[in-house]
């Protein structure tokens, strides 16, 4: 299969995927019979995994684990018990993994760190990737694991796929569907927080660039799909960390925004150490008729035209979680026809919003958190379409 990679194939990719609500049933495509199971490799069984896993074994029954792998070997050796029902082969090495089974897709769920390291040879074997999100913790590494991802779908119609699971939220994909038909006339502004009671502030982040790179990519991502899936133009940002002062550290409490080219604001806070009442995740958008609360799966219009878009998420912050890992099979199973809602160029722009937003809040030669404005191209990237 040699398909060409543009832009706008991929948003128009999107979009037809997006209308995918019932995502676990088993289309089956020519050359993959009813009653065979899509076969999966799986590197990184840590902490995201055990919880990816389970929702795999519930809710995906046409998917079989032959192989797990990780460099710890008790963590190899629970994911080997855990699948018990599939046997796998255990591996501490992903190639010894590639080289012994037959393998259709890999789930990638390593630190942030390791993501383009274990991606990239991923891709090039020639198998369908799922890894989890952000891309990577800068930019070298999300541009080399973006070509990797273009030249394996153009060349061998292999796809990539990040874990950004609100692409495959129902509520979220209804909430889009109106944004996208004009619900809200022109979006003017965007309004997004993760708030929590716990304490990030101890957690190096030498390997996951800090809890905004690791966490905000959920949100970067869906306002970004808000704005049809085209990148700003410029951030600002700053933060603090209330115990540890240095950005080696994660920062406790940031207020960041992102502007678009026609002006379009994105005001995003990313706090911590809160009371517990205010553990909460804010996603709402606004545009010249009314605005849409993404998280409520409610819209209310300035004529009081007020709708209900969905199931409300409230705390459910794993939802879409099962369809996403559904609709990674199905895609393998039917012959992989789409780009995945949560693609390379998706997984791209997300990610490089966070560590924009990063570079606004930290100067990185003196290791202090100090504002700036950071624009797209202050990034450097190779991989800009
Ligand atoms: N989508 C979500 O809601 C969500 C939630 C939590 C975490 N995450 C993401 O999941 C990813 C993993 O996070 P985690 O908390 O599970 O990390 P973790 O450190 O608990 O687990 C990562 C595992 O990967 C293994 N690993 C690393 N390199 C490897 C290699 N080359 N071969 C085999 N195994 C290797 C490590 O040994 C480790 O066991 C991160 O990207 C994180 O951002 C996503």
């Amino acid at each position: 299969m040699a398909l060409k990679l543009t832009r706008r194939q991929f948003v128009r990719s999107s979009a037809a995927a997006a209308t995918i609500t019932a995502l676990s049933s088993g289309g089956v495509a020519r050359g993959f019979p009813a009653n065979e199971k899509v076969q999966l490799g799986w590197i990184g069984c840590g902490g995201r995994s055990s919880g990816l896993m389970q929702h795999m074994m519930n809710s995906v029954p046409d998917a079989k684990v032959v192989g797990v792998c990780d460099l710890i070997p008790e963590r190899m050796e629970k994911a080997k018990a855990f699948w018990k029902r599939d046997n796998p082969n255990g591996y501490l090495d992903f190639r010894k993994m590639f080289e012994k089974e037959k393998i259709d897709g890999v789930m990638c769920i390593t630190q942030i760190c390791k993501h383009a390291e274990v991606a990239i040879p991923v891709l090039e074997a020639g198998y369908h990737c799922f890894a989890e999100k952000p891309m990577d913790k800068d930019v070298p590494a999300c541009d080399a694991l973006t070509h990797a991802a273009r030249k394996a779908w153009k060349e061998k119609g292999k796809f990539y796929q990040i874990g950004t699971q609100r692409r495959c939220h129902p509520t979220y994909l209804k909430c889009m569907k109106e944004i996208h038909n004009g619900l809200l006339g022109k979006v003017t502004f965007m309004q997004g927080g993760w708030h929590w009671s716990s304490d990030p502030s101890e957690a190096p982040s030498d390997c996951d660039g800090g809890r905004f790179i690791e966490q905000a990519s959920h949100h970067t991502d869906v306002m970004a799909w808000a704005m049809k899936d085209i990148a700003p133009v410029r951030c600002v940002a700053m933060a603090s960390n209330q115990k540890d002062k240095t950005p080696s550290f994660s920062e406790t409490h940031s207020s960041t925004t992102f502007q678009w080219a026609d002006g379009t604001l994105f005001s995003y806070t990313h706090l911590w150490l809160l009371p517990g009442k205010y553990d909460a995740e804010v996603l709402t958008v606004f545009g010249e008729k009314g605005a849409v609360d993404l998280n409520a799966g409610k819209y209310w219009g300035r004529d009081e035209k007020n709708k209900d878009l969905g199931e409300a998420s409230g705390k459910a912050w794993d939802r879409g979680t099962p369809e996403e890992l559904a609709d990674f099979v199905l895609n393998i199973k039917t012959d992989a026809k789409r780009l995945p809602n949560a693609n390379v160029e998706t997984g791209r722009v997300c990610s490089l919003m966070c560590i924009m937003a990063r570079m606004a809040m930290v100067n990185a030669k003196k290791n202090v958190y100090e504002p700036s404005v950071v624009t797209w191209k202050d990034l450097g990237s190779t991989a800009d379409l």
